[in-house]
């Protein structure tokens, strides 16, 4: 499994920062922040609305660019050794310079050089969607969308919502997706994680995303899968993230072999894969077990997600000759 060639769509920077590293930073800046660590020093939360107050609590000791580098570092040697030849990563301004945009640009600058550093080191290839947090709300998501503006172009190649699905509603971030789209990023939107088949729905109409982060709960509207099918709308699907999270008991009980089945474009994240004890090698050898998906059914994934990707042709061939090696 470590050995098939990945490709990754949906992975928060922040929420992929191992917890010794977020220790180390806090030690570095003299924070205790040893309430977020259960006694074996893994992120400890009760359920989403908990991890999200963990993961800014973690994602406070990372403060400057420098931070965002060697955070970068770390990751990319995680995903690297789980064999990711390719990944999209979500950037949140808002822990990056409080969506300042000279700000941003300093920690952008930043963590592309860890990119570049880790292509040139690793063989993996990075490239950056910029986030806004649904519960944060509009005013700083149009703040997000003119950092993502300002940055957009070969390496900033998407824009995003992420946060508190039950909050506020799509509609109310138009202004920053009209925004992010015009600077020409493509689109995806965290739905149907939180909310079930209207949220899918109403994200759908008023934003209009190539991808939906998760989706996964198109499931409980059979209309709604086919009209995902027919649209080629592309799931980005985290299933260790799903179960560590409530939402399927197990991975047997989640959705993915069924939406796939059913002809949507099903690709395989991590999403925060410390905070839920996954990597992308976890993520296959669960769903082999769970669906015997074998050689052929990780080619085919790996093959949707490039296909789905937001880098330009180019960076596209030159993966798509890894991924037949
Ligand atoms: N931010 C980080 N992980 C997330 C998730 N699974 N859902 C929504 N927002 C997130
Ligand atoms: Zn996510």
């Amino acid at each position: 499994m470590k050995e098939l060639p990945k490709v990754e769509l949906h992975l928060h920077l922040e929420g992929a920062a191992p917890p010794a590293f977020v220790r180390g930073m806090a030690a570095e800046k003299r924070e205790d922040i040893s309430g977020i660590f259960d006694d074996r020093g893994a992120y400890h939360y009760k359920d989403f609305w908990d991890f999200l107050k963990v993961y800014e609590a973690a994602t406070s000791v990372l403060r400057t660019p420098d931070d965002y580098r060697r955070l970068t570092l770390a990751v990319l040697e995680e995903s690297a050794a789980a064999g990711v030849v390719y990944s999209e990563c979500f950037l949140s301004p808002d822990f990056c310079g409080g969506r300042d945009v000279a700000a941003w640009k300093d920690y952008l600058a930043a963590i592309r050089d860890a990119a570049d550093q880790a292509e040139r080191s690793m063989g993996i290839t990075l490239r950056g969607i910029i986030t806004c947090i649904r519960h944060f709300g509009p005013d700083k998501a149009r703040e997000t969308a003119i950092c993502a503006a300002e940055t957009a172009g070969d390496w900033v190649v998407g824009f995003g919502i992420a946060g508190d699905e039950k909050v506020l509603a799509p509609k109310d971030f138009l202004w920053s997706f009209d925004c992010a789209r015009e600077a020409g990023l493509r689109i995806t939107a965290h739905a149907g994680e939180w909310q079930g088949p209207q949220g899918i729905r109403d994200t759908l109409a008023a934003l209009n995303p190539e991808r939906l982060g998760h989706g996964v709960r198109a499931i409980e509207d059979l209309a709604l899968v086919d009209e995902l099918a027919e649209r080629g709308t592309v799931l980005e699907v985290c299933p260790g993230s799903n179960v560590a999270l409530g939402l399927y008991p197990n991975f047997r009980a989640h959705p993915i072999n069924e939406l796939d089945r059913r002809g949507v474009k099903v690709t395989v994240s991590t999403d925060d894969p410390p905070f839920f004890h996954s990597t992308m090698v976890r993520e296959y050898e669960e769903l082999h077990r769970a669906f015997d998906w074998d050689e052929g059914q990780f080619a085919k994934i790996a093959k949707a997600s490039l296909d789905a990707a937001f880098c330009d042709a180019d960076t596209k061939a030159r993966i798509a000759k890894k991924l037949e090696a």
